[in-house]
């Protein structure tokens, strides 16, 4: 047997560094993060005028007005100007459903013969814009009236961040996916580790760096794998089996690696929405990304794994219209993916990237800090993105959109 080495001073000290930085930089982050987030700060979503409201529950303004006034004696006004919260717009759904006719629906719900969405959000190409694309794609579609669950599936846990939860203070053990994947006698039912999110339909399985185990698990689960035990690919389907009664839709921000973790999205997925920022080294670092998937989904697919996507598309991010390259790049990646690429592009706006410094979304920052045509440009651009993939959704349960 091999005697254990000492470990050479040089190389503690090495290591003691290491971890000293670590530790370092994590208390700094975690106080920068107290001083835009104190503990009692509350993020919400932003108000709505009324013709946004209007819009967002799919009537007339003066439709809107009508019923508002008829509930409220005398309608409440902020600032002179009646503005609408995301949950008076998910109670006057609810108003509206119950008061609806015929075949017109306000409340989008799934039926029983409509089986759950789970659009996995993918590319191991870093910062192609997959976490942005989850946290927009998933507030849009509760602000729409979808009960929505949107999944943090990276380890470095960008999109918790996102929605105001600190990955290693706020999110404990056990309390990520993992807990519901895990191979042990400690996984628990997804229903467990979903939390509320601070807008109405939607919420949340956080991440944080335990996600990680699975990918070492995984190895030694294929090495002994106990009998009746189900294999890494169909974990995450599994977990979601136990949770999905509760949802029209999932979404799972993956992370920027093809590995158990991903593997097990794919395999759960009943669509994949590729991201890709049209530059030549992201487009071939996708071009190795779809030969890699391609190889593996064909490898578990051997061993068992049952793929059948509704849609897969490829989604342009960060788009600059003005930009020459890019646009060969789109018109490039157009001829050869030809209706495989969603028709709008996400384009790449100031509105986004502030927004995203201060852990926020379009939907939450206060659009005052932008002038209007950035903001609404952005807008637009998310509402013309979520509103094209809702259409693929509906297609998939066989509604006319
Ligand atoms: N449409 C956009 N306009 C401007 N900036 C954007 C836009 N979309 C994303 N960004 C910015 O690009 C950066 C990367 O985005 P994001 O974190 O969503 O990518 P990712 O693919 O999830 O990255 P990773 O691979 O690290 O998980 C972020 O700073 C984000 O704010
Ligand atoms: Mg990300």
């Amino acid at each position: 047997m091999a005697q254990k080495q000492p470990i050479p001073a040089q190389q503690e000290e090495l290591m003691t560094l290491i971890q000293r930085q670590g530790t370092r930089l994590r208390s700094e982050l975690q106080a920068h993060h107290m001083s835009m987030f104190p503990p009692d700060a509350q993020k919400t979503i932003r108000n709505f005028a009324p013709a946004e409201a209007a819009q967002l529950l799919g009537i007339a303004e003066g439709y809107l007005r009508q019923i508002v006034s008829e509930r409220e004696q005398p309608a409440p006004t902020k600032g002179g100007r009646r503005s609408y919260s995301v949950e008076d717009i998910a109670e006057l759904r609810k108003v509206l459903e119950q008061g609806a006719r015929g075949a017109r629906r306000y409340l989008p719900h799934r039926r029983e013969q409509e089986k759950l969405q789970v659009i996995s959000v993918m590319n191991f190409k870093g910062g192609s814009a997959k976490t942005t694309t989850s946290a927009h794609l998933a507030q849009w579609l509760a602000l729409h009236g979808y009960r929505t669950l949107v999944i943090d599936l990276d380890p470095q846990a960008s999109l918790s961040t996102l929605f105001g939860l600190q990955p290693e203070l706020d999110v404990g053990a056990n309390e990520t996916l993992y807990g519901a994947i895990r191979y042990d006698d400690q996984r628990r039912s997804i229903t467990q580790v979903v939390r509320e999110t601070y807008m109405p339909g939607l919420h949340i399985v956080p991440g944080n760096i335990e996600l990680q185990e699975f990918e070492f698990d995984t190895p030694r689960a294929l090495i002994n794998k106990a009998p009746g035990e189900t294999m890494f690919f169909a974990r995450i389907g599994e977990a979601l089996s136990e949770a999905q009664g509760h949802y029209d839709v999932v979404i799972i921000d993956c992370p920027p690696q093809l590995g158990y973790l991903t593997l097990s999205a794919l395999t759960a997925a009943t669509a994949v929405l590729i991201t890709i920022h049209p530059q030549k080294l992201d487009v071939m670092s996708m071009s190795q990304f779809l030969q890699m998937t391609g190889d593996l989904l064909a490898t578990v697919a051997k061993a068992g794994a049952q793929t059948n996507y509704d849609w897969m598309k490829y989604l342009i991010t960060r788009f600059e219209p003005g930009d020459g390259p890019q646009n060969q790049m789109v018109a490039f990646l157009r001829s050869i993916l030809g209706e495989s690429v969603l028709v709008h592009p996400m384009l790449k706006s100031t509105a986004i990237s502030d927004a995203g410094l201060t852990n926020q979304t379009i939907f939450e920052v206060d659009r005052r800090q932008f002038t209007k045509s950035t903001y609404d440009r952005a807008l637009e651009s998310v509402n013309n993105v979520s509103a094209e993939i809702e259409t693929l959704m509906k297609g998939a349960w066989g509604r006319a959109s």
